[in-house]
This record gives C-alpha cells, sequence and structure tokens, in this order.
C-alpha cells in the first residue's frame, strides 16, 4: 500500500472491493475503458507484442496465512531511484485482493531450469503437480516473510505503492525494498514458448 497518502492513485482497498464485486463504481470504472482495437486487432496486438522475449517471473503474496504464487512476464523497470517495479496481473485473477490485502509482493526471476514451476504457476498441471502448489519445497521466505523461490536468478522484494486499473489488468507499482541476484541464465517468454539465451551477443561472447 501506498506510503503516500496523496499519491492520487486508486488506493488498494478500492481495488480490492472492485474486484470482489462490492464497490460497483469502481468495477463500472474498470469496465467503461473500450477496446480500441476490433477483436482481431487485439489478436495481432498480442501476436506482435509477444515478439518481444520477456522474463519469467513468479509473482507472490501471502494473505490470510495463505500463500499466494502467478506466473507474470509483465514485469518492468519503472524507475531506478526510488527503484520501483510494474507488474501486471489480469483483472480476473484471485491474486489480486490478495496482493491487495497483504500490501506487498515479491518477485521471483526464474531460470530454464524452473519452467515446470512457471507452468504450475500458470495453472498448468505437468509432472503430476497440481497447479498453483507452493508443496515442493523450492520456497523461502523473504525477509519480508512472503514466498521467495529459493533458486531464482534474482529476486524483488516489495511493498505496494499504487494500483492503477487498466483495462484488462491491474497494473502495480512496487516500491523495491531488498534485492538479490546471481550471475545464472533467465528463463525467457518469446512468441508463445519458453526460450533460453543460447545465442552470442554482439560482442561475440556467450549470453
Ligand atoms: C510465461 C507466462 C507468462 C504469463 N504472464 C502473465 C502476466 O504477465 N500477467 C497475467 O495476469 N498473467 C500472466 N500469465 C497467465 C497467468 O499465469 C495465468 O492466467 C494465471 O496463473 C491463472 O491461471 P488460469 O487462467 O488457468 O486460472 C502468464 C502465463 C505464462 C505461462
Amino acid at each position: 500500500m501506498s506510503d503516500d497518502p496523496d499519491s492520487g492513485s486508486i488506493e488498494a482497498t478500492d481495488i480490492n472491493a472492485a474486484i470482489r464485486g462490492t464497490d460497483p463504481e469502481s468495477e463500472t470504472q474498470g469496465m467503461t475503458m473500450k477496446s480500441t482495437l476490433t477483436p482481431t486487432g487485439t489478436r495481432e496486438f498480442i501476436r506482435a507484442i509477444s515478439c518481444a522475449a520477456t522474463p519469467v517471473t513468479i509473482v507472490t503474496t501471502d494473505a490470510d496465512n495463505l500463500r499466494w504464487g502467478q506466473t507474470v512476464s509483465a514485469v518492468s523497470r519503472v524507475s531506478d531511484e526510488p527503484a520501483i517495479l510494474g507488474v501486471c496481473i489480469n483483472r480476473r485473477s484471485p491474486m489480486n485482493a490478495a496482493i491487495c490485502a497483504t500490501g506487498a509482493f515479491n518477485v521471483s526471476l526464474l531460470g530454464p531450469e524452473h519452467h515446470v514451476a512457471a507452468d504450475t504457476f500458470a495453472g498448468r498441471s505437468r509432472d503430476g503437480r497440481a497447479p498453483f502448489t507452493f508443496a515442493e519445497g523450492e520456497w523461502a521466505d523473504g525477509r519480508n516473510g512472503l514466498p521467495v523461490y529459493a533458486d531464482s536468478v534474482a529476486a524483488f522484494e516489495c511493498v505496494l505503492h499504487s494500483v492503477t486499473d487498466i483495462g484488462s489488468h491491474h497494473l502495480y507499482l512496487g516500491e523495491v525494498r531488498h534485492v538479490v541476484h546471481t550471475d545464472a541464465e533467465p528463463l525467457l517468454h518469446l512468441r508463445g514458448t519458453y526460450r533460453t539465451l543460447s545465442a552470442h551477443n554482439t560482442e561475440g561472447q556467450l549470453a
């Protein structure tokens, strides 16, 4: 939740109510945002933006002693000072209420060997795992007590700064309070499939 009451952003509690359907005004605010494209155009937009490789992360939080996680590739550096991450989560996701209730979230950047976890937290059942399960034990508690993928390439612990309701998604800005990072290679998502960095970089070195 924002430390600045005058930030002008939608308060997390309002969004929380909107998601639970208890605040028709807020709900309407999201729904009145008209698409600028035809359905075909929207599909083309998604295909076009999928040509940009993105990181694969699991965004986590903890509400009412329940751990929540979701695979998210819409994660971006928004500001360096203060350090702010932007994260977009579909408005239909139950994670929204959990993040807003807790006012904090963590972002774990995955490596290539973590693609099964990425599927698990995208609701896809693989290797006999139940979807959205934390049971396998690759998880640790971050300094903020929220889950962090123990073997992640990098991890960011965030306090919720603000939430903006934008069409199909909610945009969360998180003030980064703690980071860890390694030299490990990240898992990427490109044109709908997982990829690894196997090419040389422009300096002729293996990335
Ligand atoms: C590689 C990958 C990236 C994804 N990125 C996002 C994202 O940025 N935002 C989002 O809301 N959902 C994203 N998803 C989808 C959610 O993880 C998924 O819809 C969610 O876990 C709920 O699952 P369900 O639709 O089966 O209920 C992504 C899924 C995958 C596999």
